[in-house]
């Protein structure tokens, strides 16, 4: 397994952006117990509905706050109250933003009895986190993710794919990567030009596909955005207008949790059982084409250096817009100018035009 540091993307261990933490399903009246970029956190939702992350660790004697069952904070059903959740030890409650707000048996509270909030949104069906080295608040832009409340679409179920030893620099060259379409995803692509744009890179192409998300010999065209370093929206055109969503986050240097999500537009308004089973099948050949990637990434050894041919994708450049993530955001943007622009691959054509919108 290789680390960031192997692959010279920048002095942070992990990328500043937002990053999928939960399906929003998971998260009911228990807190949930979640690890991302190397460290422990609670997440829950308080009374008023809204969702919170906090560091695991209670600051006055280290217990995890959503990893206990047996004490009477927890089997009374106090652990949240109102947005605030209580350590299952001693009772201490800590507020939404991090901050001690009871000690049941103390009339002072110290300074520094308080624990690391983050900023969180719930949006899509899922729960998303600003992670940021620098501790600022967020620059990027989580997508709108509109077909979501859109009665013309089927709203999916997520797949949880669950933990990838791979690091996402190699998962992220997919972006780019044009020569893996015929061997991996059976689709012979037509046309192919990728977007570099400040802190989003997207690829078109057409072609045609063998696999099931394509009719066979129909033309299909994909539209894919990375939005940041860890969410890729891909807007399908063809049989099934669709948007297809991968998540990625880090978990560990090198390891990361990966969720999968197919929007389909329905043929009727609002969705029928056959719209909905039509969009169910097609979000499961979605997942199986990306399972073809995620068997390469498992079982591959790191590619730091890649042997790179002139009629590959351009690797460099996307490593390089990667690597914005993992510096600091003063040097983002002299990064980004140096690397924006639209590029195309040797020996295959380019799109006249984007054949799908790619409006999130
Ligand atoms: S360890 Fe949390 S209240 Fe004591
Ligand atoms: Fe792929």
């Amino acid at each position: 397994m290789a680390t960031t540091a192997d692959y010279g993307l920048g002095e942070y261990t992990f990328p500043r952006g937002w990053f999928m933490v939960a399906d929003a399903e998971e998260l009911k009246s228990d807190p949930l117990a979640v690890r991302f970029f190397s460290r422990d956190f609670v997440l829950y939702r308080g009374k008023s509905g809204k969702v919170v992350m906090l560091d695991a660790y209670c600051p006055h004697m280290g217990t995890h706050l959503a990893k206990n069952t047996s004490s009477y904070v927890v089997r009374d059903g106090e652990r949240i109250e109102g947005d605030s959740i209580r350590c299952p030890y001693h009772a201490w409650r800590f507020g939404p933003d991090g901050k001690c707000d009871d000690i049941p048996y103390s009339k002072k509270i110290p300074k520094a009895a308080c624990v690391k909030s983050c900023t969180v949104v719930e949006r899509a069906g899922a729960i998303w986190a600003w992670h940021d080295p620098e501790e600022q608040e967020p620059d990027m832009e989580l997508p709108l993710f509109m077909q979501w409340d859109d009665p013309a679409w089927v709203r999916p179920v997520f797949d949880d794919l669950g933990m990838l030893a791979c690091h996402p620099a190699e998962v992220v060259d997919n972006i780019v990567d044009v020569a893996h379409q015929l061997p991996i995803h059976g689709q012979d692509v037509f046309e192919f030009e990728v977007e570099f744009k400040n802190d989003k890179v997207t690829h078109r192409e057409t072609g045609i596909s063998r696999t099931a998300l394509g009719d066979a010999g129909a033309k299909l065209s994909i539209d894919a955005t990375y939005y940041g370093p860890g969410i890729l929206l891909s807007a399908m055109g063809g049989r099934f207008p669709s948007y297809f969503l991968i998540a990625h986050t880090p978990v560990e240097d090198g390891v990361i949790h990966v969720w999968h999500a197919a929007l389909v537009q329905s043929a009727n308004v609002p969705p029928g059982a056959n719209d909905i089973a039509m969009a169910r099948a097609f979000q499961a050949a979605s997942r199986e084409s990306f399972a073809q990637d995620f068997e390469i990434w498992s079982n591959k050894r790191p590619a730091v250096d890649i042997l790179q041919l002139p009629d590959d994708g351009c690797y460099a450049r996307s490593r390089r817009w990667y690597g914005q993530f993992y510096r600091p955001r003063s040097e983002a943007a002299g990064i980004a100018e140096h690397i924006n622009g639209t590029f195309g691959v040797r020996g295959v054509a380019r799109p006249s035009a984007s054949e799908v919108g790619q409006d999130q």
